[in-house]
């Protein structure tokens, strides 16, 4: 361990995972432990905010020592603990921001709050360090959005979803075809057996940076429902092929634009949709053929993790970013 090094303990429980990491100098993951709940809720189809929370309270003093065990590295080696205060479920944030509250006081170290978003952009930050000016592509199953970037901790949005998230809308088209929760995964995968033969709207196919998914969604919704009236089978990967092509149609050309507009070489994926394989070829034609610098997170760490937190917590712990004991959970907070 070098006097230099400084090692921040990333906390995340916004959602479904229970999550503990330490990351050193904002690059290099130590360790990560994440407890999935999503078996428990998948019996639901979807999250449970009041057992998901009760979840989180469980398990994560034991996720803490599994991370620390993990690492070979004592509390009093941390320099600053980084927590997910917003946004997300409240029950669920208020656990993690406790846990890491009380961590700070009874070791003595900085807190620092961690925006979500903020977090999965900085996912990409463990693959390989930033490189600005670059515009991230956030696709999760919250957010949509279409972020410029010059230099760490710096977020201009220009443009987002309307409506649904792009992972919401993932995941309500697999309900409709009864794929279980979460859909994302298993619509991505069957879009890859189907062919494109559905018809599908386009909407806001405009100059702006927006996006609109509740329409696609409505439409895949429509036409489920006027097939099987009719008495005809649904092809579920011909439809999830064509809803992919089509959301992956829409995303590409609006990111691809924004990049050419603001004149940057470097496009990151963050959010949990940035797993989508389908999204993931695209983008890595068109960059190639571009010449455009395109990193995305590891599979495991597209989805919610504490590495993610860690490493946007080193950057704003750098900037003095830190918070008292009294930091508040946020359920919905803006990262601008
Ligand atoms: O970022 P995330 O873990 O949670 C939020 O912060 O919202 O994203 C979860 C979302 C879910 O909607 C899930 O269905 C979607 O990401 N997802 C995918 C894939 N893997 C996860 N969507 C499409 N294709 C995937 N391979
Ligand atoms: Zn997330």
């Amino acid at each position: 361990m070098i006097m230099n090094d400084t090692y921040i303990l990333g906390i995340e429980t916004s959602c479904d995972e229970t999550s503990v990491s330490i990351v050193k100098n904002g690059v290099t993951e130590i360790a990560t432990v994440v407890s999935s709940q999503m078996d428990t809720h998948a019996k639901f189809g979807g999250v449970v905010p009041e057992i998901a929370s009760r979840m989180h309270v469980e398990v994560i003093t034991m996720v803490l020592e599994e991370c620390l065990n993990k690492a070979s590295i004592t509390m009093d080696d941390i320099d600053a603990i980084a927590v997910t205060y917003a946004p997300g479920l409240i029950g669920c944030l208020l656990v993690g921001v406790t846990f890491a509250s009380t961590l700070s006081y009874i070791y003595n170290k900085p807190l620092v709050p961690v925006h979500h978003i903020i977090g999965h952009i900085y996912a990409n930050n463990l693959k390989s360090r930033l490189k600005f000016p670059l515009i991230s592509l956030v696709v999760s199953g919250g957010h949509t959005e279409i972020v410029y970037m010059d230099k760490d901790y710096s977020f201009k949005k220009i443009g987002g979803t309307l409506d649904d998230a792009v992972g919401e809308a993932y995941d309500k088209v697999a309900r409709v075809i009864n794929v279980p929760y979460p859909g994302g995964p298993t619509v991505d995968k069957l879009a890859h057996i189907g062919n494109n033969t559905y018809n599908l709207p386009t909407p806001l196919d405009d100059n702006s940076y927006n996006f609109s998914f509740s329409g696609i969604k409505s439409a895949v919704i429509n036409l489920v429902h006027n097939e099987t009236q009719r008495g005809n089978e649904i092809n579920k990967e011909d439809l999830c092929c064509t809803f992919q092509n089509k959301v992956v149609d829409i995303l590409t050309k609006k990111t691809i634009k924004a990049l050419k507009e603001y004149k940057c070489n470097n496009l990151i994926v963050a959010g949990g949709v940035s797993a989508n394989s389908g999204l993931r070829k695209r983008l890595t034609e068109i960059c190639n053929d571009k010449n455009i610098s395109l990193t995305y997170p590891e599979i495991r760490l597209c989805t919610d993790n504490a590495a993610m937190i860690a490493s946007a917590g080193y950057y704003a712990y750098k900037l003095g970013i830190i918070s008292d004991i009294n930091l508040k959970a946020r359920p919905s907070s803006s990262m601008y």
